[in-house]
């Protein structure tokens, strides 16, 4: 198999982590320092999830899901830098992160053949030129190639503050605890999962980031990045 995070020069930053990790943010603004595009693939799995419910699919039914996703049609555009997944011509937008959508997201997510779809569209974004993408199999599944991996986390009560925070930014209230137990519950999915479940990649650099800023994380991913590119004798000049 090709090296798919070598491709024509193209770049790849692989960022996973658990949920209210930081991986969004940290990597937004890593984006925006490198200068690539930025690819939030939670947010697929949260649009494909948002538009079964909307279409009163049982999502806990693989097969109704399947079906689904092999009927719409699955596009990607790029806004200010930053890759959006359309169904059939959609932006769901926020939409996606309500909390309809997020409790139910974890059960989609572990569904194979939902994973080989996404995962297939993942890597084809390369085409669109470098990229930092985050998930909770970018450095595992879809780009294991690439050297540049990095696993993010924070203490359960500071992803908790971060999360409720996010959510009251949405009108959308909710107590620390309650958001708490949530996150747990997805991690807990998300890490036991058969297909792709989460895991620190061999090779990724671990960052406890609790008590960094998402300036000073960002930081912190582009020096590993600048010094791993010099020992590499290659970034900086577009290859990986
Ligand atoms: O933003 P938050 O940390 O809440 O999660 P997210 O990145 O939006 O991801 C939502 C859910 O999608 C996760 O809990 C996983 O179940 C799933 N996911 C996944 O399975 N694989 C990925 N590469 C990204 C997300």
């Amino acid at each position: 198999m090709s090296n798919p995070s070598t491709t024509d020069n193209v770049v790849v930053v692989a960022v996973d982590g658990p949920a209210a990790s930081g991986k969004s943010t940290v990597s937004r603004a890593l984006a925006r320092m490198l200068g690539y595009n930025y690819v939030d693939t939670g947010a697929m799995y949260r649009a494909i999830t948002w538009k079964a419910l909307e279409e009163g699919i049982d999502v806990e039914d693989p097969i109704a899901v399947i079906a689904m996703i092999h009927r719409i049609k699955i596009t990607f555009e790029i806004v200010d830098h930053q890759a959006r997944m359309l169904i059939d011509g959609f932006y769901p937008g926020d939409a996606v992160r309500k909390p309809h959508v997020t409790e139910k997201v974890s059960t989609i997510a572990a569904m194979p053949e939902v994973r080989h779809v996404l995962v297939q569209h993942q890597r084809s974004l390369t085409k669109l030129g470098s990229l930092v993408m985050e998930g909770r199999d970018i450095g595992t599944v879809v780009f294991p190639n690439t050297p540049y991996k990095f696993y993010l986390e924070a203490s359960p009560e500071v992803r908790a503050r971060r999360r409720k925070r996010d959510l009251e930014a949405m009108k959308i209230d909710a107590s620390q605890e309650g958001v708490k137990e949530s996150l747990q519950r997805r991690d807990k999915k998300d890490t036991g999962r058969s297909t792709s479940p989460l895991q620190i990649a061999l090779g990724a650099t671990v960052i406890e980031n609790s008590n960094l800023s998402v300036e000073e994380n960002a930081k912190v991913l582009l020096d590993h990045i600048r010094q791993q590119g010099q020992r590499r004798g290659s970034f900086g000049v577009g290859g990986a």
